[in-house]
């Protein structure tokens, strides 16, 4: 009912201010930030004869002549505005401005006027508003609490900004909210606004803030807290330890592996030259013999291969590898210290 209302008043102003200025087309408000460009832009939209198109400034009820574009004398920026003010586009029927680089000294209402022969001068108003607003800054803290932290977010603007925070998820609220405004004395203020989040996070969580001044272009600033793995203190730490087990667990087989690993490499190397040694010996015994084969030997060196062969399945046990490799020098009566096996292996490499 109340808005019924709003809305007809809202309807009647319109139409009474397209009665007042129905044949020139403009904004009505310019919204614009302190070092950014504002354009003005002014279009008659009957077709007059039009002479001049002159821009003026509005500051306590004292007009200034900004600019003018003539019909025979073209586009003059006048005096105190050269630096500030340019043409866009020129046209009798059409006209913009640019005002460059807008400060707190340039708001204020401008207007156009369209000089007609004879009906005299048709006038459009447009009025800059110049706003300032820096990026807002965002702290988040973990409170002595658990599962709460304190998040403070400031931002300077002018007029005074509006702080609002959030958090991306929906079971995390915030509470106890409290908003400072400080003016600065170049009449910006900054609005701090502080607030307790709480609630268990089961994942990372963004929160986020946003500053607003009138309807310009928000700023947002967002921070990521790193999610608690559940809430529960104790079981992160026994998780922690295990890891620290694990790893160094893991470390200690890789060093045993490589240990055995290497221990196989000697002993099979060893092995391999006492074979050697011994088919060779045979082989000269055999020759000796006048070419006779020896059943013994032949059997030595199928026991030796099979002992080969045993080695290799069991690498990973060091203990009975060397017990194999006793074994071996037993079974044929040479004496190869592990020393000479670790230089023959040397040698090799
Ligand atoms: C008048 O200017 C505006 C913007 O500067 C443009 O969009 C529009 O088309 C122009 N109209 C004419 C008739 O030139
Ligand atoms: C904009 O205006 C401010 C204040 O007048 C001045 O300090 C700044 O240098 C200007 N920037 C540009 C790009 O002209
Ligand atoms: C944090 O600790 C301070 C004093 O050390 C205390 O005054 C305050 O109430 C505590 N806040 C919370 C949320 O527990
Ligand atoms: C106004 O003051 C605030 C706070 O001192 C500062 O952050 C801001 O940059 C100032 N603005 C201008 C246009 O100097």
């Amino acid at each position: 009912m109340a808005d019924g209302a709003i809305v007809y008043l809202l309807s009647l102003l319109m139409v009474c201010s397209e009665a007042l200025t129905a044949v020139i087309q403009t904004q009505q408000t310019v919204l614009a930030a302190v070092g950014e460009d504002a354009e003005f832009s002014c279009q008659l939209l009957d077709t007059k004869d039009v002479l001049q198109v002159t821009w003026q400034k509005i500051s306590r009820d004292v007009e200034t002549n900004v600019a003018t574009y003539n019909k025979y004398f073209g586009q003059r920026v006048n005096d105190g505005f050269t630096d500030k003010v340019k043409f866009k586009y020129t046209g009798l029927q059409n006209c913009s401005i640019v005002i460059r680089n807008v400060t707190e000294q340039d708001e204020g209402c401008y207007r156009c006027l369209f000089n007609t022969y004879p009906e005299g001068a048709f006038t459009g108003r447009t009025c800059l508003r110049v706003y300032e607003l820096h990026e807002p800054v965002l702290d988040v803290r973990e409170s002595n609490s658990t599962e709460e932290w304190v998040v403070s977010c400031s931002a300077t603007g002018r007029p005074a900004p509006t702080v609002t925070l959030s958090v991306s998820q929906q079971h995390l609220s915030f509470s106890q909210y409290n908003t400072v405004s400080v003016s600065n004395t170049n009449a910006t203020f900054t609005v701090t606004t502080t607030a307790v989040l709480s609630g268990s996070r089961k994942h990372s969580t963004q929160v986020g803030c946003a500053a607003r001044v009138l309807s310009a272009p928000h700023r947002e600033v967002m921070e990521t807290i790193p999610d608690d793995g559940s809430g529960d203190g104790d079981d992160d730490d026994d998780d922690d330890d295990d890891g620290l087990d694990e790893d160094f667990g893991s470390k200690r087989r890789n060093l045993a592996i490589r240990i055995s690993v290497i221990l196989s490499s000697v002993l099979l190397v060893a092995f391999s030259c006492v074979a050697a040694l011994i088919f060779v010996h045979h082989r000269t015994k055999s020759h000796n013999r006048n070419l006779k084969i020896n059943k013994t030997s032949e059997t030595k060196i199928r026991d030796s291969q099979e002992t080969e062969a045993s080695l290799f399945t069991a690498e990973g046990s060091e203990v009975r590898n060397e017990g194999a490799f006793e074994r071996n020098h037993q079974d044929n009566n040479l004496m190869f210290s592990s020393e000479a096996a670790g230089r023959l292996n040397f040698e090799q490499c």
